[in-house]
């Protein structure tokens, strides 16, 4: 019988179930962890939730997240990941592409992405829904600036974005178009590492 690789992680104290397809959380992921900010009562969506991780830390203080993912065995092992760590009643993961999951009126507090960012070529494509993860096409911003585009109509006012970026995708380039769309910009936190630096921001909807 196939059996399902999977891993096995405690996270920030939730427990959670990885499938060889799904996203580990990784250094990305840990700084966004650690500065993410949640008030009590906010509505809050995660975009690419991967085993939810993010979304399920967000709970903790939210009244409500809803998490999305492109890759249906993310899907799976989030909703799973939801009822493992008993946060159901908070938790609603959907299926598919960036803001197709979002209904038009749905408006949120905050919008967390830890977005693929990763420059990539012909060359190193991976087979399977993990290349999902870090494949942002050739400049790394493929699915940055789709999301770029549409973030700002599923936030109320004063809401904010929460993301991470390599600067091997460009993040002055993020920033600006952010500030253009009428966003405050502020880099809460940054990693280096030989070859790039993670840097992680929120925007403020302020117009
Ligand atoms: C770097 S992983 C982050 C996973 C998780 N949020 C974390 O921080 O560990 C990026 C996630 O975005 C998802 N993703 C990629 N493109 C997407 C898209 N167009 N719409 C929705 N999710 C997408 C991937 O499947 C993957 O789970």
């Amino acid at each position: 019988m196939a059996s399902i690789e999977e891993a096995l992680m405690v996270v920030d104290g939730f427990k959670l179930k990885i499938p060889k397809e799904v996203y580990k959380p990784s250094d990305d992921t840990f700084l966004l962890l650690k500065n993410l900010r949640v008030s009590k009562g906010e509505k809050v969506l995660e975009v690419g939730c991967g085993c939810g991780i993010l979304a399920l830390k967000a709970a903790k203080k939210a009244e409500k997240v809803v998490a999305t993912d492109l890759n249906p065995i993310a899907v799976l092992a989030a909703k799973e990941n939801v009822k493992l760590n008993r946060l159901t009643r908070k938790v609603e993961v959907r299926e598919g592409d960036l803001f197709k999951p979002i209904r038009k009126n749905e408006k949120f507090d905050l919008i967390i992405f830890n977005p693929p960012y990763l420059p990539t070529t012909k060359k190193n494509k991976v087979e399977g829904w993990i290349e999902k993860a870090w494949d942002g096409g050739p400049t790394g911003r493929k699915i940055i600036d789709r999301f770029l585009a549409e973030a700002k109509t599923f936030l109320k006012k004063g809401g904010r974005i929460l993301m991470v970026q390599s600067t091997l995708s460009n993040v002055e380039k993020t920033i600006k178009k952010l500030s253009r769309k009428g966003f405050q910009v502020n880099i809460l936190d940054k990693k280096e590492f030989d070859f790039e630096t993670l840097v992680c921001f929120e925007a403020e909807k302020v117009e």
